[in-house]
């Protein structure tokens, strides 16, 4: 997507080092835009547990891009291959939910198999990085080729915009480009289509207030920010025609771990006859898994960020507390949605029912 008319990715090897890697710092948004610089495959751990990058193609993509980093530090190890098992186990312990993650660890350490030398495994495994940042852009775009449908039948049926609620951010920022559940919202706003978007703010880190709401601002998408609560009421109003989320691993059978709170969105949608659908590129399903519920392992996170709320003030960015100090608190980070309550699933090869039988219409070799 662009930023001030400039094509931009959210990962890229730094235009005049290509042993950096440039991350977005997602931190700093919607306030800054702050390009950082990772050096090491520790820096790039870092990046993905801190969340300066997040969302699941993303932490795919940089874990990727570390394993080239540790590579590039192994070139003088005898032992270059055991350094570089230990970093991809180092780099698999840093988020729990998103599959993404020990897909494109296996991945590079396929591509890894490939080299006899050091000085060839770096060569691999920045090729095979390369070729994920790629190919998640292509799979993205793709997606919103099949999900722009969707809207356009929508807007042939009623002549009225389009209202799309989306929940936390599977825009660009979570992946290398267009994202997942944003990728219909841009083709369709390209096309000319009269849409607009509520998005939910997504506490407690509010990746729909600061990432999202930005990212359809640069684009210049119509969109209004909503407290988590209000999808419910709107939906009872006719105010949302479809609902279009994300995911950080979606079971064989379609059950879909996301962003806490997409789980109260899809009840409130199934009650209210909203269509509930779901976008993703094949990276995030996880062919190993049957029962998201009982099976998705769900990151649990640190109390301060329920706790404490950050916002720009005139002093800057400053952070406060808004319940007792003393009180504890909860921060279950992703919650499931069991496939029944999906309407379909959005992918690169089309979209399907959210079930075994859908995604194998899809996905054959997965049989
Ligand atoms: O905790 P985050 O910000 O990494 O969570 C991100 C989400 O829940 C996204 O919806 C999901 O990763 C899909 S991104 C295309």
């Amino acid at each position: 997507m662009k930023i001030n008319g400039e094509p931009t990715r959210s990962i890229r090897l730094h235009p005049d080092n290509p042993r950096v890697v440039q991350v977005i710092d997602q931190r700093q948004l919607p306030h800054q835009l702050t390009w950082m610089d990772l050096s090491s495959v520790d820096e790039a751990a870092y990046a993905i547990k801190d969340m300066v990058v997040r969302g699941a193609p993303l932490i795919g993509a940089t874990a990727a891009m570390g394993m080239y980093l540790a590579a590039l530090d192994a070139v003088s190890e005898p032992d270059f291959r055991d350094v570089l098992t230990r970093a991809a186990n180092a780099l698999g312990q840093t988020r729990p939910t998103a599959v993404n993650l020990h897909w494109a660890l296996t991945s590079q350490m396929k591509a890894l198999q490939q080299a006899t030398t050091a000085s060839e495994a770096v060569n691999c495994l920045r090729q095979n990085a390369e070729a994920i940042l790629d190919a998640d852009e292509e799979q993205c775009r793709q997606i919103g080729l099949h999900g722009v449908q969707l809207i356009e039948d929508i807007y042939a049926r009623t002549g009225q915009t389009v209202n799309i609620l989306t929940h936390c951010n599977a825009g660009w920022l979570a992946c290398v480009d267009w994202g997942t559940a944003t990728s219909p919202i841009y083709q369709a706003h390209d096309r000319g289509l009269p849409i607009h978007v509520w998005v939910d703010e997504t506490r407690p880190r509010n990746q729909g207030a600061k990432l999202t709401a930005w990212e359809l601002g640069q684009h210049g998408v119509p969109h209004t920010v909503i407290p988590d609560n209000a999808g419910g009421h709107l939906m009872q109003h006719g105010m949302v025609d479809l609902a279009i989320v994300g995911t950080d691993r979606t079971t064989r059978q379609g059950d879909v771990a996301n962003k806490i709170g997409t789980y109260l969105k899809a009840l409130a949608a199934h009650d209210n006859g909203v269509p509930f659908y779901v976008a993703l590129p094949s990276s995030t399903i996880d062919w190993t898994l049957r029962d998201g519920v009982k099976e998705i392992p769900i990151e649990q996170r640190s109390q301060d960020e329920v706790k404490y709320i950050d916002g720009l003030s005139p002093h800057g960015v400053t952070s406060v507390l808004i319940c007792p100090e003393s009180s504890p608190a909860a921060n279950y980070a992703f919650d499931v949605t069991p496939a029944r309550l999906v309407t379909g699933l959005i992918t690169e090869r089309g979209i399907c029912p959210a079930s075994e039988a859908g995604l194998l219409s899809l996905f054959p070799e997965a049989a």
